[in-house]
């Protein structure tokens, strides 16, 4: 196999991006390596300052035009596009594998996961009436009626991470052509190539000119963006530090933000057999280290109950010691490199930090390149940076609790507060973890790791603020506008 081949992805040409629905070259390129062994994948065209006001310009003529397009154009455009990514799966796993580094099996998934997004999202479309109220319930309201609609903000922004390079930019652009608002889509650097073949894919529709962009600008052009005045919805995916920044940036705007996390995996006491115990570690390796532990999900806190810790760790050892390391095009590998060597140094010195202050290597350890081992540590000190920061690598920590209070106030000391999974067969505790933990999602039965696209998703504290998940991004695109009629003979 050539390179070419492998990558799925011609390395020779420059890759357009798409400007308010066609294809434009810009002025100058930057690379796409592929993080395994930094082979090119793919060069991409950098916008110019005057194509991104032409973007914008498109995108702010398109609004009105745009949100008014009946509902059959928008949903035939969504679903559209979920029955050509399923067509195109294959070729698109292998571009995403290519250009992140996630193993293909992983990669396959996220393809069927952005299939689903915009399938969602063409059924919320259809279904999205709006509300009426009477308004007679007072004797001014006689014969007044009223009708509650929402229209959208505005253009979109959408900003979109490395980690799920299709489908974390599927829950931007897919909620937004949902309910008619143009969107200017910027992807990670690192990974903007899966984002462009949704480009490709989004100009078979009928969808207006302008309703749609897919913009790589650098990230130092990004402020001046962010700040402009025609777009007044964010939605951003990231860091921590970044999505404040913005955030604060931009008071007046709407932003919406999906940030980091230190997800827990809690294992009570009452998850206790030995079939209960080899799940709970399996979802735990398993979801520890998927992507290279590079989701806002995977476990990085392992939170067990004193009756079940010993068994617990010692499983979690080995089947954390038993996932298949390797080149991510690899039909077995299950835990391919970070998305780029500095970020597999970080996280080599984090662990040193750790270990250098007391806590316990378990397992892993060890860098080759952009690879991290997947790593177990236990009795993690809490000044050490893994304590408190997200690890975004495949390293987790085992922490020994005495009973339920214990184990979810651990939980609770964290800055983030994402999603948590707590594994009890017990119906009461499941909904006191409802209840009492901090995050924006709990799993029972299972590591926090588990996300369906049309779920509400986001934080907490330091993970964010407002929901993805389809529908509760189309809320967030649009506001209500209420409708009241008048002399009416009700
Ligand atoms: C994320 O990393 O926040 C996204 C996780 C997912 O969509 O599964």
């Amino acid at each position: 196999m050539d390179d070419e081949e492998r990558a799925g992805t011609t390395v020779t040409t420059t890759h357009e991006f798409w400007l308010a629905g066609r294809r434009a070259s810009g002025d100058g390129d930057f690379e796409v390596r592929n993080p395994w062994d930094g082979r090119l994948v793919g060069k991409v065209a950098v916008p110019t300052e005057a194509q991104v006001e032409e973007a914008l310009a498109a995108a702010v003529d398109a609004l009105p035009v745009f949100a008014a397009t009946p509902a059959h154009v928008r949903t035939a455009a969504l679903d559209h596009v979920a029955k050509r990514l399923a067509e195109r799966s294959e070729e698109i796993a292998r571009l995403i594998t290519a250009e992140n580094g996630k193993p293909v099996k992983w990669a396959r998934g996220e393809v069927g996961r952005a299939v689903s997004v915009f399938r969602w999202a063409a059924e919320e479309a259809r279904r999205t009436n709006g509300e009426t109220m009477r308004l007679d319930t007072d004797p001014g309201g006689t014969g007044r009626f009223a009708v509650v609609r929402r229209f959208p903000r505005g253009v979109v922004l959408g900003i979109a991470p490395f980690n799920f390079p299709l489908n974390l930019v599927a829950h931007k652009v897919a909620p937004a052509i949902a309910v008619g608002a143009p969107i200017i889509l910027k992807p990670a650097p690192a990974t903007p190539l899966s984002a462009l073949v949704l480009g490709e894919i989004l100009a078979e529709t009928e969808l207006p000119a302008g309703a749609w962009s897919v913009l790589p600008v650098p990230n130092d052009r990004m402020p001046a963006l962010v700040q402009d005045k025609r777009l007044p919805v964010i939605s951003f995916t990231g860091s921590d530090k970044v999505g404040y920044q913005i955030m604060d940036s931009v008071p007046r705007k709407h932003v919406t933000l999906e940030l980091g996390g230190n997800a827990a995996a809690v294992v009570l006491a009452d998850w206790s057999s030995d079939a209960d115990l080899e799940w709970a570690a399996t979802r735990i390796a398993t979801f520890a280290n998927y992507q290279g532990g590079q989701s806002c999900i995977s476990v990085q806190r392992v939170i067990a109950d004193a009756t079940v810790y010993d068994a617990l760790v010692e499983k979690v050892v080995a089947k954390v010691q038993a996932q298949v390391t390797g080149d991510p095009e690899d039909e077995a590998t299950e835990v391919g490199p970070l998305v780029d060597e500095n970020a597999a140094k970080r996280v080599e010195s984090w662990v040193d930090d750790a270990v250098a202050k007391g806590a316990k290597l378990l397992t892993g350890g060890t860098r080759e390149g952009a690879s991290y081992a997947p790593t177990v540590l236990s009795e993690l000190p809490s000044d050490a940076i893994l304590a408190t920061a997200e690890v975004f690598g495949p390293v987790l920590s085992l922490q020994k609790v005495d009973g339920t209070d214990e184990a979810f106030a651990a939980v609770n000391d964290s800055l983030f507060g994402l999603q948590a999974g707590v594994f009890t067969h017990d119906v009461q505790t499941a909904f006191r973890a409802h209840r009492e933990l901090e995050v924006g999602g709990v799993i029972i039965g299972d590591a926090p790791s588990y996300r369906a696209d049309q779920m509400p998703y986001g934080g907490v504290k330091d993970s964010g603020v407002g929901r993805e998940g389809v529908r509760y991004a189309m809320d967030d695109y649009t506001q209500e506008k209420v409708l009241v009629l008048t002399g009416l003979d009700l």
